[in-house]
């Protein structure tokens, strides 16, 4: 798989519009604003996008009023995550107006779809460029040709959709925080779930290799992170060439490699597709304790049948087997899913089915979505498309029961002392709490001593339906 450095193009275009910014700025450096949709993919590539901006000698802000810069980092995978950033990139017109010289990007998964990219190029004039997530590192050439004068660019991705785009390697990035991180290990997918547009606007699956990944992982521990999330839409098949064979090792040989790093952090991955999680990764799990234990493995339906028309390739059986064994590993281990309710077809028989993995398995926390056709999938052209009213029902009977039962497993902490990690603190009723998250990855509010980034024990003293109270001791 071809892996490349940042190319010679991107760094002359980081290097020139640094000059520019530093001939420019006599009191202040230009700022760059980054606003992010979707999923922890697109937060770990909006932190590259940062690191470039920094590069490129601009400050970062949270004031998309003063920015010189504003890059909006978008999702598809919903109409909402669509509509809701085309209203708020309608908003930056008048930013434009007020400052002629901002520079405005629409990057990530909606622009990789060819109808989206013509409509910013015909309907956002304000809008200089689009970039797909795939051609990330060509954001400062980007920049710099409107910095220069240059025209509008709306490129469509470069890689057709049998190709397999380029890993790059070396963008800077910038993260906000020491003491947790996003660490991307492959990019992409090849799955073609019948209602995802990920596989279309993602392009295929690629992995980064061994040593670039463990690499950022020891600096990042050498740095004091606590905590280290690897990134893929289906880390399981990281380490597969588009051959089929895996030279440098699967998942679970990864990630035994990084639990064995020295120091005192975490590690996290997701997402798991149950038709690749494999009995060696609950094994390398179970004997690594810097691994958390906590699994999340997206169901999307109880019904076979569901299943079959959403191209998952597992049953219901098959996704109970991997919670068994996961259990029978480690009886103490934290699982989530995702659930789509409303797929095309979904009788109320496909639903109780849902319900009822629901009721066996007893998540600890559910991700529910209503389905949502996405243009150019296989799923928004079946005919038996499910009435709006019918879905809304059906997703509040899924979050009535997952809610008792959330609230149900958040009391099994009471009493419990708990790993947690510090990451802020919140005022409530006049009391300054800090909150954090545990191993599990639950939100603890607590009392007690604590800095963000500090791991602390927290004793359990009361469960509510999404969040667990207690005291540092
Ligand atoms: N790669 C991951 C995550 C994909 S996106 C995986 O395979 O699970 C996150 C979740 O969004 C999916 O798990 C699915 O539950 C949901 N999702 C994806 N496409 C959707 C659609 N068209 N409508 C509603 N929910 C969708
Ligand atoms: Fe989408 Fe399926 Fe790929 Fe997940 S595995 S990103 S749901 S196509
Ligand atoms: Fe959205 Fe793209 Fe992630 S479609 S969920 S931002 S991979």
């Amino acid at each position: 798989m071809p892996i490349s450095l940042l190319p010679p193009d991107t760094l002359r275009a980081i290097a020139e519009v640094r000059a520019r910014n530093d001939a420019a700025a006599a009191g202040e450096r230009p700022a760059a604003f980054v606003l992010t949709f979707g999923c922890q993919q697109n937060e770990a590539d909006s932190e590259k996008m940062r690191g470039m901006a920094a590069e490129m000698g601009y400050r970062m802000t949270e004031r998309p009023e003063e920015a010189g810069l504003i890059l909006v980092n978008t999702c598809a995978i919903r109409e909402h995550a669509e509509k809701k950033a085309l209203s708020i990139i309608g908003q930056y017109k008048h930013l434009r107006a007020a400052r002629p010289s901002l520079i405005i990007g629409v990057c990530g998964c909606m622009v990789a779809q060819p109808h989206r990219v013509e409509e910013f190029k015909l309907r956002y004039p304000y809008v200089d460029f689009t970039l797909d997530a795939a051609a990330l590192h060509r954001l400062p050439e980007m920049v710099l040709a409107r910095m220069a004068g240059g025209r509008r660019e709306f490129p469509l991705p470069a890689y057709g959709p049998s190709d397999v785009p380029p890993v790059v390697e070396g963008m800077p990035i910038h993260r906000e925080t020491k003491w947790r991180a996003w660490l991307s290990i492959m990019y992409g997918c090849n799955n073609f779930c019948s209602y995802c547009i990920v596989p279309h606007v993602r392009g295929r699956e690629r992995s980064r290799r061994l040593a670039d990944i463990e690499a950022e992982a020891r600096a990042l521990i050498v740095e004091g992170c606590r905590d280290i999330t690897l990134l893929g839409q289906n880390v399981n098949s990281w380490g597969r060439m588009p051959d089929g064979s895996f030279p440098e090792g699967d998942f679970a040989a990864l990630i035994g490699r990084l639990a064995e790093l020295e120091g005192d952090f975490r590690l996290r991955f997701m997402t798991s597709h149950p038709k690749d999680a494999s009995d060696a990764l609950i094994e390398t799990m179970a004997r690594h304790e810097k691994i958390a234990r906590h699994f999340h493995l997206p169901l999307q339906s109880g019904s076979d049948a569901v299943l079959a028309r959403m191209n998952r390739r597992y049953t219901a059986e098959h996704y109970l087997g991997i919670v068994d064994r996961l259990r029978a590993a480690m009886p103490d281990i934290t699982l989530t899913t995702d659930i789509i309710v409303g797929f095309p077809g979904e009788t109320e028989e496909d639903f109780e089915a849902t319900l009822d993995v629901l009721r066996r398995v007893r998540f600890d926390m559910i991700y529910s979505f209503i389905y949502s056709p996405r243009k150019g999938t296989p799923a928004a052209e079946y005919a038996d498309q499910i009435p709006a009213d019918v879905a809304h029902a059906r997703f509040d009977r899924l979050i009535a029961l997952q809610n008792e039962i959330s609230f149900e497993k958040n009391k099994q902490a009471e009493g419990k002392t708990l790993r947690v990690l510090c990451d802020g603190e919140k005022v409530q009723g006049g009391e300054t709490l800090r909150s954090g998250r545990t191993d599990g990855g639950k939100l603890v509010y607590f009392s007690g001593d604590a800095r963000p980034g500090d791991v602390v024990q927290v004793k359990i003293e009361r469960a509510e339906p999404f969040v667990l109270r207690g005291k540092i001791g």
